[in-house]
């Protein structure tokens, strides 16, 4: 397999988006794009499809770690140049949350490494994971509806679940960020760890499940996700709602302030 040490890729100074380990049972998969926060856009999306075709399968994996290269973010979203490009049918081809679907379905558990920002997609990617470990420096939200559109890669209905109905709908509808400790409070992580303790940490729990029998542990997933993972109709609804909203002014505006703002930085 491709190691994130494999000294082809650094010969030629190109080091692949997706980094992939697999030890003791557990694949480790690194988002890498840290010049960017690690944010989702299409090359990145695929090098994730990419891994997980030619690893979520395999028999030797029994638990996934996702986390993201460098200390400042998991992911800080879609990238909003992209995003900014999409209109109405790109919306309705679900991009991300086609991906996010593919993480949630994997069959062995999935756990977020989550160190400093997990926004938007990012924080969509996390709550697609089974489990999520944060360092301190965690700022996990869904600052979407300040850009004119709104987080529908899963968010209205897997936030719920974690956080319950009304601190889903407060940190939607404020796109406030939330610290570690209140993400651990409100249950929207399992652990806080000091920063350099996050992909250990969520490693060490990856091989704890790993040991445990691969099939007890999938079955297990199985019968949650049957209960859980019933998400038809709202799936749709995310996409027409983000279809309509991909074409509104309002997002263009928003989004070009964004990036006007970070050219001018
Ligand atoms: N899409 C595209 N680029 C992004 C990005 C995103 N979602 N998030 C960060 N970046 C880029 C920045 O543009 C910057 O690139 P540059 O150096 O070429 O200008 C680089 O990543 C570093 O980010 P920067 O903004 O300089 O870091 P910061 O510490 O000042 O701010 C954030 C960090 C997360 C607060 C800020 O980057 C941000 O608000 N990002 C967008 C978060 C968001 O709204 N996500 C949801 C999208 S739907």
């Amino acid at each position: 397999m491709r190691e994130d040490t494999d000294p082809d890729l650094k010969r030629s100074g190109q080091l692949p988006l997706v980094l992939q380990r697999i030890s003791g049972g557990v694949l480790s998969l690194t988002l890498n794009r840290p010049e960017k926060l690690n944010s989702l856009d299409a090359a990145m999306v695929e090098a994730l499809h990419v891994a997980l075709d030619m690893h979520g399968d395999h028999p030797d994996v029994r638990a996934i770690v996702l986390s993201g290269a460098g200390k400042k973010a998991f992911v800080a979203g879609a990238d909003i140049a992209e995003l900014r490009e999409r209109r109405r049918d790109q919306a309705l081809r679900g991009i991300n949350s086609e991906l996010f679907d593919r993480v949630a379905s994997i069959p062995v558990p999935t756990i977020a490494a989550i160190q400093g920002y997990a926004l938007g997609g990012g924080c969509e990617l996390a709550i697609a994971c089974d489990l999520r470990v944060a360092g301190t420096s965690a700022k996990i939200g869904q600052p979407e509806t300040g850009l004119g559109i709104m987080a529908a890669a899963g968010a209205t209905y897997r936030l719920p679940l974690l956080v319950g109905l009304g601190m889903a709908r407060e940190i939607l509808f404020t796109g406030r960020t939330v610290g570690a400790e209140e993400a651990l409070r409100i249950g929207l992580v399992n652990r806080v760890v000091d920063d350099d303790q996050v992909r250990p940490e969520a490693e060490k729990i990856a091989k704890r499940i790993a040991r445990n029998d691969s099939l007890a542990v999938r079955m297990t997933k199985a019968a949650l996700a049957a209960k859980f993972n019933n998400n038809g109709s709202a799936q749709i609804l995310e996409c027409v709602a983000q279809a309509v909203l991909f074409e509104s002014p309002e997002k263009f505006r928003r989004m070009d302030e964004f990036l006007e703002r970070k050219r001018g930085k």
